[in-house]
């Protein structure tokens, strides 16, 4: 009887959602023609088939049939002011009118270069590119020349992109109970593994351990001071200190990826933790909305970089530090001042803090983390400490989600279907309690299947 009940709700909300996204299904079906699966990027895909956007305004976005959704997505955390916001159009136009890439440098370059290099003391001088994943590819290298060694020290189910060295144990190692194996992701050459280290975030015995044995291999610890594409988990009270000391020990290089976790402070989440890194990537926030990528980071390792060298590392790319991206970039950052960032953390917590008011009022097991304008949810009440906990935790749950997932977006709410929820600076209180509105109906509808895996 219950198995009936259930699945009549997850019939019902599934049909409602194609009822109301028609256009989108049309657009999928003729996308995939083209295109495999219909889209071009794996994370922005989810079942049956993602909703097509026409429009995106401040925090909404308005998809072919006419929906409207507040944005918890924010293009992956990117999107620090929402969509199309008029200071940030405007430094893109203006721009626009100049030229948008011109073969040689801009004044606009540096500009963007100083500001961060203000906002971040660890990083001295750095190097624009196009994407967060040239950014870690190019720390990776820098640190390789830096030290003469190899290797690397990575978080297991960390994501740092779409190179080859970094696309190892982006699903953390569920089988092994010891130390993570190495495990390259389909396509990627097995050789790879041979230089790549894991250990479980928030775990500083098993990185001194991997180092004692092969600090000799290592060029650099790559992590994120957060594990943000990893599932949203924060650093334990003097972790990130620890690796630092852990790093100087050694005589490894700690490299952090600020890709996702650099909007969480004017100065990054480093600045919070107030650790400094040897070098660090920068992608998403910087840009404007507009695809960037920078590296950097101390002078000594950034000035391998300098063309007056004789034996300087190659660092090109068409599109690196285009103009109208630096314009943006820089409009972008320029209103993302401490101030905002304060306040859009505060919106954060209280949606974390509505969403487990909202677990317990309807009395389902779930919890919220996060930092700062970074939120998540899981339906578990447990403490997650690393990836692996994260991914277990989403193991018997994944069909709950994805039909929490789909039961907000029926109701105008969009997030990242793994349960990510990101602020943005167009929303205030009303975004955030009406996200929290929704969040309670969808999990009351939801409450025997909820109530049926919990009991399992
Ligand atoms: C932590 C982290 N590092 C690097 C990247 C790669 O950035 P991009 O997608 O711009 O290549 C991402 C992308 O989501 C990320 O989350």
């Amino acid at each position: 009887m219950a198995s009936q009940e259930i699945e009549k709700i997850k019939q019902d909300i599934w049909q409602r959602y194609l009822e109301r996204t028609k256009k989108s299904k049309e657009l999928n079906e003729k996308a995939k023609y083209f295109m495999p699966g219909g889209d071009t990027r794996s994370i922005a895909f989810y079942t049956p088939y993602p909703f097509f956007a026409v429009e995106g305004k401040g925090c909404c976005l308005y998809d072919a049939d006419g929906n409207e959704y507040i944005d918890f997505v924010n293009n992956m955390t990117s999107l620090i002011h929402g969509h199309a916001h008029p200071y940030v159009m405007e430094a893109i136009r203006k721009q626009m009118k100049k030229g948008i890439t011109h073969g040689v440098p801009v004044e606009a370059q540096y500009k963007l270069a100083e500001l961060i290099c203000k906002r971040v003391p660890s990083v001295e001088s750095l190097r624009f590119g196009n994407t967060g994943s040239e950014a870690t590819m190019f720390c990776m290298r820098a640190a390789r020349a830096f030290t003469g060694k190899e290797g690397f020290l990575k978080m297991d189910g960390g994501y740092h992109g779409g190179h080859d060295f970094v696309q190892i144990n982006t699903m953390p190692d569920l089988a092994t109970e010891d130390l993570p194996k190495a495990q390259a992701t389909k396509g990627v050459p097995a050789c790879v593994e041979k230089d790549v280290f894991l250990a479980p975030f928030n775990d500083l015995n098993t990185v001194e351990r991997i180092l004692k044995d092969k600090a000799k291999k290592i060029a650099a610890i790559i992590m994120e001071p957060m594990l943000g594409a990893g599932g949203g988990v924060g650093p334990k009270d003097g972790y990130l200190k620890g690796m630092r000391e852990l790093a100087d020990q050694y005589g490894v290089l700690l490299i952090f990826d600020e890709v996702i976790s650099f909007r969480v402070h004017a100065g990054g989440l480093q600045a919070m933790a107030d650790v400094k890194p040897d070098l660090t990537a920068f992608g998403k926030i910087i840009g404007g909305g507009l695809p960037i990528g920078a590296f950097g980071g101390r002078k000594e390792i950034m000035e391998m970089f300098d063309p007056n060298k004789p034996d300087s590392i190659t660092h090109s790319g068409t599109f690196s530090g285009n103009a109208v991206t630096m314009a943006a970039g820089y409009a972008n950052l320029e209103i993302y001042h401490q101030k905002e960032v304060d306040r859009i953390n505060t919106l954060g917590k209280r949606l974390t803090e509505g969403f487990s008011r909202i677990f317990e009022k309807v009395g389902i097991q779930g919890g919220t983390r996060g930092i700062g304008s970074l939120a998540g949810i899981a339906f578990t009440d447990k403490v997650l400490n690393d990836s692996r906990d994260v991914v277990l935790s989403m193991i018997p749950s994944f069909e709950l989600m994805q039909y929490l997932h789909l039961e907000m977006l029926n109701r105008g709410v969009f997030f990242l279907h793994r349960g990510m929820f990101t602020v943005s600076t167009p929303m205030t209180e009303i975004e955030i309690d009406k996200a929290i509105a929704v969040f309670e109906a969808s999990l009351e509808l939801l409450k025997p299947f909820a109530v049926e895996i919990q009991n399992q």
